[in-house]
């Protein structure tokens, strides 16, 4: 298979569904060789994997509520695949712990179990893949963050400061490894339309959620997806330290 992504082994942690598993797709469509990761369903990764387009796919298991278990990944990804060219950081895991209405075991509970997931996870990959990318030359970390870092998440304050400490952890890594060719960009998706949102944007909240956004509606996963192909695919080693809002204009920062 031609394509931008040729000859390129990228690892997307979370691709047995949702946005991981559309990003998985744009890669494979592009060219690459995709490290397929799940944490438990693996029927649903090998159903991604035996949809991808072209060769060389491989899957992937790792829970990483033990985020020190994480930097095995990497080297048994390296292992099967031969090196490592991009990794997207994309599963996580959102809690509601409604501040006022949680025990203090809950509220705690709900802290670490959040952050083992979507922010020591990351980083422990991170650092297991720069070393590899550093040996190769270069390399591309993309980590999934969110909107909810800037506007709040008042309903799960643990997703939302996760998030805004994998934005955080992007822009010290990008200053970090630029000297090492490697670049590190955040995304920052509004809703998407993902099991992971579903519970809303289903319910009675929909409708106002669709209308956060002049466009009257949330993100499609391959939209998301089509914006970290991109991030793999190009050659300009100054798209680094960037936080790229996906938001449908629903929340501008200034
Ligand atoms: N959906 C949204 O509205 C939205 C908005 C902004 C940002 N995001 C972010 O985008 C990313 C993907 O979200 P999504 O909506 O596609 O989520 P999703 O549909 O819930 O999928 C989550 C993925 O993460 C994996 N995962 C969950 N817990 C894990 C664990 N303990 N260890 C290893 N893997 C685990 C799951 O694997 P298994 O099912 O195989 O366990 C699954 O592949 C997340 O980081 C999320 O925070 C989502």
């Amino acid at each position: 298979m031609s394509g931008a992504l040729q000859n390129k082994v990228c690892l997307v942690t979370g691709a047995s569904r949702g946005i991981g598993a559309a990003i998985a797709a744009a890669l494979a469509a592009d060219g690459a060789s995709v490290g397929i990761h799940y944490g438990s369903d693996q029927q649903a990764a090998e159903k991604v994997a035996a949809d991808l387009p072209g060769t060389g796919h491989a899957l992937f298991a790792a829970d990483f509520s033990d985020a020190d278990l994480a930097p095995d990944l990497v080297d048994r990804v390296v292992q099967s695949m031969g090196r490592l060219d991009v990794l997207v950081n994309n599963a996580g895991i959102y809690r509601a712990h409604s501040l006022l209405n949680v025990d203090a075991g809950e509220w705690m509970k709900r802290w670490r179990e959040v952050l083992e997931v979507n922010l020591f996870g990351p980083a422990a990959l991170c650092q297991s893949a720069a070393a590899c990318m550093v040996a190769q030359g270069g390399g591309r970390i993309i980590n999934i963050g969110s909107r909810g870092a800037f506007r709040g998440e008042p309903d799960g304050p643990a997703y939302g400061a996760s998030k805004a400490g994998l934005h955080s952890l992007s822009q010290s890594l990008a200053v970090a490894l630029a000297p090492h060719n490697i670049q590190v960009v955040a995304v920052a998706p509004g809703f998407v339309e993902t099991d992971m949102a579903s519970a809303l944007l289903d319910g009675e909240s929909g409708v106002a959620i669709r209308g956060q956004s002049p466009l009257n509606r949330v993100a499609r996963p391959d939209e998301i997806a089509e914006t970290v192909r991109f991030l793999a695919a190009t050659e300009a080693q100054f798209l680094t330290g960037a936080i790229i809002d996906i938001n449908g204009a629903s929340y501008l920062r200034t």
